[in-house]
This record gives structure tokens, C-alpha cells and sequence, in this order.
């Protein structure tokens, strides 16, 4: 009998043991994905006027702005996060994002001004949008397990403006730009 408790005793000790280890490991990668984002979100900062300044369509260069000043504000959500989980706000280069924005300064370069050069603009940024979803998407989720109830509500945010935005450039493509790209190549 006294033999069985001891057992459940060190098999309980081992999976919290085996718990502790996983969360852990988990923060450390939560805290890593934070930097990579936070290093992302910064070069985007330097990126996006660029952008705008390339844009011919109107909407266009207006969705892209209102995207720098919600980037802004994105920035500082991290460094709330980062002082939340008490870690100091440090960024870590992304590779991805780094070619993600290397690529939209090829297109633009190689189109000329006008329709399809804003259709270039919109890909780059979609794809830009889509990499920033993906992230904010498992960071929230890695919060969600560490139960950092107040860190998801603050990823939450920043994830639906990012939904937000590649709506808002699917709906400028839509609206205008692609067919007028189409018509000018015709
Ligand atoms: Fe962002």
C-alpha cells in the first residue's frame, strides 16, 4: 500500500515536472516569436512610407497610411507585452520579413507608376499581412495556453487590425486597380 503511494507520489512529481518543462519551453519560444514580430513590425515602420510614396491610386496610398499610424500603435502594444511578461523589449531579426520587404522594393522597381505598380504594391502587402496574421495568430495562441489572459486580449487587438487591413487591400484591388492593371497591359 505504502509502496503504491510512493509511486503515485513520484509519477505525479514527474508530469508536473514534464509541465512546468513544456510551459517553460513554451515561454521561451512565446518570447522568442514576441521578438521576431517586434523586429518585423519595426522594419515595417521603414518600409510602409515607401510604399505609400510608390502608390498612385488614392485609396490605395490612404490604406497603406492608415496601416503605418495602426503600426505605430501595434509597436507599443509589444513593448506593453514585453514588460508584462517582464522581459526587456529586444528585436530579433526576421528573415521573413526581411525577404517579404526585399521583394515589395524589387516590384516596385520594376513596374512602372500607375495601375500595375499599385497591384504589385497590394501583393507585397497582402503577403506582408499574411505573415503578420500567421504570427499574431500563434502568439495568441501560445498566450492562450500560458494563461496570459491579458496578453491575449492586447494580441487579440492588434490580430484583427492586421484582418482589418489585407481586407481593405483585397478591397482596393477589387475595387479598382486590378482591372485598370489589366486594361493598361492589354
Ligand atoms: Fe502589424
Amino acid at each position: 500500500m505504502e509502496n503504491t503511494k510512493n509511486n503515485s507520489q513520484t509519477f505525479s512529481k514527474d508530469s508536473e515536472k514534464k509541465v512546468a518543462m513544456k510551459a517553460s519551453q513554451l515561454m521561451q519560444l512565446f518570447e522568442d516569436s514576441l521578438k521576431d514580430i517586434y523586429w518585423a513590425e519595426k522594419a515595417l515602420l521603414k518600409a510602409l512610407p515607401k510604399m505609400i510614396q510608390n502608390a498612385t491610386s488614392k485609396a490605395l496610398s490612404k490604406a497603406l497610411s492608415s496601416h503605418l499610424e495602426e503600426t505605430e500603435v501595434q509597436v507599443d502594444r509589444l513593448e506593453k507585452v514585453f514588460s508584462m511578461i517582464e522581459v526587456k523589449a529586444t528585436a530579433k531579426k526576421c528573415d521573413a520579413m526581411e525577404g517579404l520587404i526585399s521583394e515589395s522594393v524589387d516590384i516596385m522597381e520594376s513596374c512602372e507608376e500607375g495601375s500595375m505598380r499599385d497591384a504589385a504594391i497590394i501583393a507585397a502587402a497582402q503577403k506582408i499581412e499574411h505573415y503578420e496574421i500567421a504570427t499574431y495568430g500563434t502568439l495568441r495562441q501560445f498566450a492562450q495556453t500560458l494563461k496570459l489572459t491579458q496578453v491575449v486580449e492586447i494580441l487579440e487587438k492588434t490580430l484583427q487590425e492586421e484582418k482589418e487591413s489585407d481586407l481593405k487591400l483585397s478591397e482596393v484591388a477589387m475595387d479598382a486597380i486590378n482591372i485598370e492593371a489589366a486594361e493598361e497591359a492589354a
